[in-house]
């Protein structure tokens, strides 16, 4: 896929200072990426957002500190939602956790913004434990399809989602998908980096199912937009 990189869009925004107990996802260059791209989407100030797979809430605290309204944390783990509970009470900002995923939230929407950074670590055996924050299924898109199955549910006329995830896990696929729902996509942000220990340690599957090129030890984040009409 071609790459549309942004050198204008750096890794290193201003990175809110979070508690993150062990076993929640460490924010990283993937939530970075996501927040810059929000920052220059030009969320309305009010706007009604919900930051979907929300671990420490990173994403959620951006959201609020940029004028939404409110925020919706959502995210399976007990423990993350406990997190962004107390990463919103200690700044006093309008983010209110809630248990589930993408279905769960379409009972409490629709959303101005909706923001995604889903697991999508292409994995051969079912997600458990911590690895639930990264590991996707055999190609790295049990998340991502169901996101972007309910895209026109999450999203108000008007409105957007802000999605990351790897090159690995079929960004075209996502961009299908997301006009099949009845939104407008396109690939705002890429940036090439080399793997984390995560990538590393799969590579040889990856390797062996194809997802990508012998020796491959890089990978493109991109950043997906996704308009409702
Ligand atoms: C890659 S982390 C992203 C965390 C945070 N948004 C960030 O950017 O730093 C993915 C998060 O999604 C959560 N998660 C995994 N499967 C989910 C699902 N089906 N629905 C909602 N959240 C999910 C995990 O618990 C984890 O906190």
């Amino acid at each position: 896929m071609t790459a549309i990189t942004n050198p204008a869009i750096p890794l290193a925004p201003a990175r809110p200072r979070l508690l993150r107990p062990p076993g929640v996802y460490r924010p990283q260059d993937d939530t970075w990426m996501l927040a810059n791209a929000l920052r220059d989407s030009g969320m309305p100030r009010g706007a009604r957002v919900l930051d979907l797979c929300t671990g420490t809430g990173a994403l959620a605290v951006t959201a609020a500190r940029h004028g939404a309204a409110s925020v919706i944390a959502a995210d399976i783990s007990r423990l993350a939602l406990a997190t962004v509970w107390a990463n919103a009470r200690l700044r006093g900002l309008p983010i209110r956790p809630l248990r589930g995923s993408a279905a769960a939230a379409t009972r409490t929407g629709p959303f101005d913004v909706v923001l995604a950074n889903p697991p999508y670590v292409p994995c051969p055996v079912p997600a458990s434990g911590a690895a639930r924050a990264w590991d996707a299924g055999p190609d790295g898109r049990v998340v991502l399809d169901e996101i972007c199955a309910l895209a026109a549910s999450l999203v108000a006329p008007g409105g957007y989602l802000l999605m990351v995830h790897s090159a690995v896990a079929g960004p075209e696929k996502s961009l299908a998908q997301l006009r099949e729902a009845g939104t407008t996509p396109a690939v705002v942000a890429a940036r090439s980096l080399p793997f984390g220990p995560v990538m590393r340690a799969r590579a040889g599957f990856l390797e062996a199912v194809g997802l990508i090129t012998a020796g491959q030890r890089h990978e493109e984040l991109v950043v997906i937009r996704a308009d409702r009409p």
